[in-house]
């Protein structure tokens, strides 16, 4: 029978396309306070700061490229005889130009963006202004289609589902500290998947893995998919 495999990334599968992580030292979190670029109450205070936080991180995007990690993911898409299905906590696009069709994005995506009266989506324009009105309702309340603490990450359902029929479970760059994500190691172990984690050093979560490499995710990212190729001929 075909396995599936479900894999959960973090920003430690784009560290070394130059997109900062959170919580390294020197890290997002260091440099802003979360409260003021990250939560709807930051919006309110601020939108003008908001903005230019997203704006300067879709900058660092565009003008990232993916890297073998990305691109070992999609050749496991590509390549695997079963299903892939791919959760990421990332709000860059570096899994898709890297090749990955259908990421599930479950704290939304720095290119779209929506509006907080009327939630209508488009994609994001590079530059987005705080008082640009939606192109849906007019209002002056635009911000970036991304999930922000306090705020339900996206897709829960169709991710539950995936975790309870997972045969092999995966996190690769993630700290294991932001739930729900740090519970999908658990979730999916108790449905019997064998779960790995692929991390620069053990995450927060590394005791509810019954596997791990460590390094960096351009290394041990495409030795683990050619492994897992050779086991079982595309
Ligand atoms: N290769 C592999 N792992 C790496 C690399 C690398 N080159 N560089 C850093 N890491 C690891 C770090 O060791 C750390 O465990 O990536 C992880 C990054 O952790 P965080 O910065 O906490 O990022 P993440 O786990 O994705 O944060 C989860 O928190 O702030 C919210 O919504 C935001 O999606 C984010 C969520």
């Amino acid at each position: 029978m075909e396995k599936h495999i479900v894999i959960l990334t973090g920003a430690g599968i784009s560290a070394e396309s130059g997109l900062g992580t959170f919580r390294d030292v020197g890290g997002l979190w260091d440099q802003y306070d979360l409260e003021e670029v990250a939560t709807p109450d930051g919006l309110a205070r601020n939108p003008a700061l908001v903005h230019d936080f997203y704006n300067a991180r879709r900058a660092n995007c565009l003008g990232a490229a993916p890297n073998a990690a990305h691109v070992a993911l999609s050749r496991l898409q590509a390549e695997w005889s079963g299903n892939v299905t791919l959760i990421t906590q990332n709000v860059d696009d570096l899994h898709e130009r890297g090749g990955f069709d259908d990421a599930i994005h479950m704290h939304g995506q720095l290119m779209r963006a929506k509006c907080a009266s009327c939630d209508g989506r488009w994609d994001a324009p590079k530059v987005m202004q705080h008082d640009a009105p939606c192109p849906h309702c007019g209002a002056k309340t635009t911000r970036p289609d991304i999930v922000w603490f306090g705020e339900m990450p996206y897709h829960m359902d169709a991710i539950w589902a995936a975790l309870d029929e997972a045969d092999i479970f995966a996190s690769i760059g993630t700290s294991g500290q932001v739930y729900p994500a740090a519970a999908f190691a658990q979730q999916a172990a108790a449905a019997g998947a064998a779960t790995i984690e692929l991390n620069l050093e053990p995450s927060d979560t590394a005791r509810h893995f019954q596997q791990a490499r460590y390094g960096p995710a351009t290394e041990i990212v495409p030795n683990w998919v050619a492994e897992l190729l050779e086991q079982t001929p595309g």
